[in-house]
């Protein structure tokens, strides 16, 4: 097969554009009846359900109310009748699904598959609607239509709702949805980064990759698999109090500030300031614009971590141009579309018993090559880079395999932070397909 035209109204928008939606609500739906199923995605890939349809990656010149996305793990395609030869030619780990794949990513303990909820490892889960909204009256509006139009024949298995906190922050108190990658071929980021542009065939199936020379293979048949994207989903429970005692307990024990020590774990201080650009204070003088919170590199300038250690979240998570096993900088990129769930965290009222988090989709053309690996890789294990030894990130690390230690680099020598606990426990997990608009309707068609 030839590369397939990239024509963005033909991509579903997530994976292609960032959307900027305040509120979020993922349905985990059971088809029962693949008829209903198939005419769900034809009339939402033909927007003719009811004014309601997938949001596509071409430009909008009126922001909508609320966007709409569909994506559907193994099960879901096997529920709506793909043939068996058709499912084969997709990824292993896609077939294998996420709680197969569990240990690899480190959910084990308590992030372990049998502890999820309940709806990601029902089998009856064949498919995810994805609602991003202005407002939650905008995707209460859509829910109510949607579900007016499945029933019967779909089940509702569950509805996980996330929004944005005040200042986008996360629960452990910094600034996200900074840094995303540039797509070839899709609309720049918010913030952009200087950093090479990655491939359309990093986040699109059918298009030339960044490895020289290769493709990643495309599920057949190709109006099934061209254009079409893998999202990993997850449901992330943050504790807040144990990152708010593991600052306190280590800024005791090495005299080094609260707020330096999470700096350091991130690679950015809390209002989203990179270390990298501002090693000493969160407001540097004179201060960042909002454009140049991504433009950076940690080389040249800070090959030993002074600034930024190599083990820090984001650095992990993409070294730029850092010193890397196989010089792969820049190779596991990955397209981040996440909310909060659960109320802010009030350190006047700590110990709630609330459960709250991220829940996010974690895009790419190759779980295997993109979530899985810096997971396993980047996060779980430290031996892709100079000094880390088998370190794991501080903040999604697995370090209930075993407390974790941070070393943070200093002109006067290091310091060695350990004891450090899991803060991040998975709470649900899925690999989905995002197929391409006319992937839906192939489906829809039930070849
Ligand atoms: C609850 C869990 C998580 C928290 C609290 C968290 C927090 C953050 C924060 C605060 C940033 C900096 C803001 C930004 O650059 O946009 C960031 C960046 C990033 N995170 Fe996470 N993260 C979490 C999970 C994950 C996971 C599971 C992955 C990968 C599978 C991941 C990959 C990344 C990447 C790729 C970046 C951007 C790095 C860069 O381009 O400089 N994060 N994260």
């Amino acid at each position: 097969m030839g590369t397939p035209v990239l024509d963005l109204a033909d991509v579903q928008g997530l994976i292609v554009r960032g959307y900027a939606m305040p509120v979020a609500r993922h349905l985990l739906l059971r088809i029962d009846d693949p008829a209903a199923g198939r005419s769900l995605l034809g009339s939402l890939a033909d927007g003719d359900a009811g004014g309601l349809s997938v949001t596509s990656g071409a430009p909008w010149e009126v922001k909508p109310d609320c966007c709409l996305n569909v994506s559907l793990p193994a099960a879901g395609l096997r529920a709506l009748g793909v043939a068996a030869e058709s499912l084969a030619s997709f990824p292993a780990e896609f077939t294998a699904g996420a709680a197969a794949r569990a240990e690899r990513v480190g959910d084990v303990g308590a992030s372990g598959p049998q502890f999820w909820l309940p709806a990601f490892t029902d089998p009856g889960f064949h498919l995810l609607v994805s609602l991003f909204g202005q407002s939650p009256a905008a995707v209460d509006g859509v829910t109510g239509r949607l579900t007016a139009r499945w029933t019967p024949g779909l089940t509702e298995l569950a509805r996980l709702d996330a929004a944005v906190l005040d200042g986008r922050v996360s629960h452990f108190g910094y600034a996200d949805g900074i840094s995303q990658p540039t797509i070839a071929g899709a609309p720049p980021t918010g913030v952009p980064d200087g950093m090479p542009v990655a491939p359309t065939g990093e986040f699109l199936l059918g298009h030339p990759s960044q490895h020289a020379g290769f493709t990643y293979p495309v599920p057949s048949p190709p109006v099934l698999g061209g254009n079409g994207s893998f999202a990993a989903v997850r449901v992330l429970a943050e504790d807040v109090d144990a990152f708010a005692a593991l600052l306190a307990g280590q800024s005791a024990a090495t005299g080094l500030p609260e707020e330096l020590i999470a700096a350091k774990f991130c690679g950015r201080w809390r209002n989203g300031t990179p270390l990298v650009l501002s090693p000493d204070t969160d407001s540097p003088d004179p201060p960042l614009a909002p454009e140049q919170l991504n433009d950076f590199d940690y080389v040249p300038g800070d090959e030993r971590g002074l600034a930024c250690p190599m083990g820090a979240h984001i650095r992990r998570m993409y070294p730029r141009n850092s010193r890397v096993a196989g010089s792969g900088g820049h190779l596991h990129r990955i397209v981040r579309r996440g909310l909060t769930y659960g109320p802010a965290y009030d350190p006047g009222h700590p110990h709630d018993g609330i459960e709250r988090g991220l829940l996010g989709m974690f895009i790419g053309v190759s779980l295997r090559d993109q979530f899985e690996f810096l997971m396993a890789e980047w996060a779980n294990d430290g031996l892709f880079a100079p000094g880390l030894g088998r370190a794991r990130d501080p903040v999604i690390g697995a370090n209930d395999a075993g407390p974790g230690t941070f070393t943070v680099p200093g002109a006067a020598g290091r310091t060695v932070l350990s004891g450090l606990p899991r803060l991040v426990t998975t709470r649900g997990g899925a690999y989905c397909f995002l197929p391409s608009l006319p992937a839906l309707r192939y489906l829809a068609a039930g070849r």
